[in-house]
């Protein structure tokens, strides 16, 4: 085994991402499986997920598309299960499934509130404690790893997100109350907070690109002067889901082009 296996690599491991049939997960979940992992890929949209399932089994991925709604819980449950049942116990969860509302604070409708609450931090627990009792019932720890925002920290200066803002700050306590209530089982719960990547999320469909003007205010507070690429988040996700890893946890690990750093 070389010595970046030792440290970084995942073989034998078996991950599950949810988001990841677009952007940041989709990104992730190649970089997890390219590392080893057998990954199952979780998302609402089948064909997107099948056709990503489709680029890591060309890989030599093993890979398990779930097509479920993780704001349902018994879609929660059921995909937990049929990756431990098919893959084998979960032990990376790796959770990307987000949504943004844009609205002004003084007109954010409460139905974008509460969609947005509902996928980035209600799913977000519900899914690691699914997940959370598995790896505590199995005693053999595990990573549990969720893509916050820069937005976990600060209010965004660009667009208007109360909602976003709010249910990223949640995810980075989510991360921390997590870590420490699961610290004694070796589940290690950490955080990424990137700034902004062009994804879906983030670009004018239209465009196909972050739209100019709004790229223009984004490089303006990013000291970096730019956004983020994707492939960016790789390392990130592979530091945090890392055998080596196992004495990281309750970090936010900002992935921002020193967004934060001022
Ligand atoms: N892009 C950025 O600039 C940026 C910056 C900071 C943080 N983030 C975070 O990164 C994560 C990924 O976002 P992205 O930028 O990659 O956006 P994206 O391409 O729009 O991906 C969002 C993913 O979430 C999934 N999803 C949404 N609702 C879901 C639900 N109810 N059940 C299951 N899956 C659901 C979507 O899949 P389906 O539609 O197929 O269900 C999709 O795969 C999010 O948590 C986001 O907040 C993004």
């Amino acid at each position: 085994m070389s010595y970046l296996d030792e440290v970084f690599g995942l073989q034998g491991r078996v991950a599950l991402v949810t988001g990841a049939s677009s952007g940041l997960g989709a990104d992730a979940a190649e970089a997890l499986g390219r590392a080893g992992a057998a990954v199952a890929l979780v998302a609402r949209r089948k064909q997107r997920l099948e056709e990503q399932a489709s680029v890591l089994a060309a890989l030599g991925v093993r890979v398990l598309a779930i097509e479920a709604d993780i704001t349902v819980d018994a879609d929660v449950e059921r995909a937990v299960e049929e990756v431990a049942r098919t893959l084998g116990p979960i032990d990376i969860l790796l959770n990307a499934a987000g949504l943004s509302r844009l609205g002004r604070a003084e007109r954010h409708r409460r139905q974008s509130w509460d969609e947005v609450i509902a996928v980035n931090l209600t799913a977000a627990f519900r899914i690691s404690q699914a997940v959370g009792l598995r790896m505590i019932a199995a005693g053999k720890g595990g990573r549990i790893i969720h893509i916050s925002s820069v937005m976990g920290r600060g209010a965004n200066p660009v667009h208007r997100t109360v909602g976003y803002a709010a249910s990223k700050a949640g995810v980075d306590n989510l991360t921390r109350q997590l870590a420490v209530e699961w610290a004694q089982h070796g589940i290690t719960v950490n955080a990424i907070a990137p700034a902004y990547f062009p994804t879906e999320m983030t670009m004018d469909p239209k465009l196909g690109e972050i739209a100019a003007d709004q790229l223009e205010e984004l490089k303006r507070v990013t000291p970096m002067g730019r956004v983020g690429a994707m492939g960016e988040l790789r390392s990130a996700v592979l530091f945090l889901a890392a055998p080596a890893s196992s004495y990281v946890t309750g970090s936010i690990v900002a992935v921002d082009g020193g967004w934060t750093a001022w």
